[in-house]
């Protein structure tokens, strides 16, 4: 298998085509951004770090026979996985009662929710990825409601399996982000990566976090706090 061209390159990663056409090899990069690009900086060695951090939960994940288009990590920072087109939405999940809801919401930061939040945004850095519902995503071409159904019911188990993966290693999973697309033969998988950059991870003792928000509000100790995810995902028994 041979790496070829670069055909996409995003905030945090470059996606290159393979002589297989059904595959891709994802670049993990050190830059970071947020606020829709306005905040920038290159974190030595996170690409690293998620590339490992994303293997360990995509095959957990397989354990609990959750599809995802991860097929192995080749190295430090390439991964291999399964050509997607990918539905251009985002869902997030929440827990727990932070970021962007708190803000528009006037909602204080930290309190469990009892039923877990689902929400569908437009995968569109210009617009601001903004919120929209499954009516509006099916008016718009971008998925039809057989698919968001397939995707809600992945995202359930998804949120399970890592609420369990998280809490054997005392970290909340405090909200997440994923991307879905669709195989070659029209099957709904788990796409992009999940690390602590598309996650809120907070310690459940301490409430320290271990997520990019360290990065966001300039909270110092960015790579040691993905490097203690990492290790305790790693450890753990
Ligand atoms: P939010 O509170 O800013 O809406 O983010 C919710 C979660 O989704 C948080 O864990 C960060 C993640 N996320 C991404 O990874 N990429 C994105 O573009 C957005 C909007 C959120």
């Amino acid at each position: 298998m041979q790496q070829l061209d670069l055909f996409y390159e995003g905030k945090a990663k470059k996606i290159y085509h393979t002589d297989d056409p059904d595959l891709i090899i994802i670049h993990f990069k050190d830059d970071a951004s947020a606020f829709n690009g306005i905040k920038k900086a290159r974190i030595k060695n996170k690409g690293i770090i998620n590339n490992e951090i994303s293997e360990i939960i995509f095959q957990e994940l397989a354990k609990e026979n959750i599809s995802s288009h991860f097929i192995k990590r080749l190295n430090d920072r390439d991964m291999l996985a399964k050509k997607l087109d990918i539905i251009p939405l985002e869902i997030v999940v929440r827990n727990v009662i932070s970021g962007s809801m708190a803000k528009r919401l006037n909602l204080k930061e930290g309190e469990v929710i009892n039923n877990t939040i689902y929400e569908l945004c437009l995968k569109n850095d210009k617009l601001g990825d903004p919120l929209l519902n499954r009516h509006h995503a099916v008016a718009l071409h971008l998925a039809t409601y057989e698919d968001l159904d397939k995707m809600m019911e992945e995202t359930i188990k998804i949120n399970q399996a890592l609420k369990k993966l998280f809490d054997s290693v005392n970290i909340t999973l405090v909200d997440f982000k994923i991307e879905f697309g669709k195989d070659k033969d029209g099957n709904i998988i788990l796409a992009d990566e999940i690390s602590p950059d598309s996650c809120r991870l907070w310690d459940k003792t301490t409430k320290e976090i271990l997520d990019k928000d360290r990065f966001r509000r300039d909270l110092g100790d960015v790579i040691q706090a993905y490097q203690q995810v990492l290790e305790r995902l790693k450890n753990r028994k």
